[in-house]
């Protein structure tokens, strides 16, 4: 089911959500919906609280273009983009590593706006799968980058707010006419 996307202004993109202690079948059925709502909206992440529910589940796809890491191990072991992909994640646990990169970014809950961000290159994700394992992702490049955009989202983190201040003033009359 394509659920509706929530938009800057909404209080909930602003929650830090809770965390997932149990998977039921309608947890299972939300992230089935998170994959079709981001595909639909042509996205490369969705988090849960952009689609109106507190909880720390996402899902990232970055696997229209495999160019775009340079390594993924998943435990450990080198596995395939496409395998690992669409990635629908709960209970994230970050460690970020390698050096800051500006690269821009959009976020489907801030319409129009687009701009560049600095955040480290790689990251370590500890994350809980649909199927209840839990699985450490290490990877770098626009996978480390769409994953430390959804986290954000699950702490009500927005990526305006990671902008430099002559930035963040030069969109504030676009983001002013977003939330009303
Ligand atoms: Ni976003």
């Amino acid at each position: 089911m394509i659920l509706e996307i929530t938009q800057y202004g909404n209080p909930i993109l602003r929650r830090k959500c809770r965390k997932i202690t149990e998977l039921t079948e309608e947890l299972r059925q939300f992230g089935e919906d998170l994959i079709e709502t981001m595909i639909s909206a042509q996205g490369v992440g969705l988090a849960a609280p952009q689609v109106d529910r507190d909880l720390r589940m996402a899902v990232v796809d970055v696997s229209h273009d495999p160019e775009c890491i340079t390594y993924l191990r998943v435990d450990g072991e080198e596995v395939a983009l496409e395998e690992l992909m669409p990635l629908v994640f709960i209970n994230p646990v970050l460690e970020l590593c390698g050096e800051k990169e500006a690269v821009t970014e959009g976020c489907l809950s801030i319409d129009g706006i687009t701009a560049e961000v600095r955040r480290p290159s790689e990251v370590k994700a500890t994350l809980q799968l649909l199927d209840g394992q839990t699985v450490v992702v290490e990877t770098d490049g626009l996978l480390a980058r769409a994953i430390q955009h959804e986290v954000d989202h699950l702490n009500g983190v927005l990526f305006v707010d990671r902008l430099s201040t002559a930035k963040k003033v030069s969109i504030r009359g676009k983001l002013r006419k977003l939330s009303i």
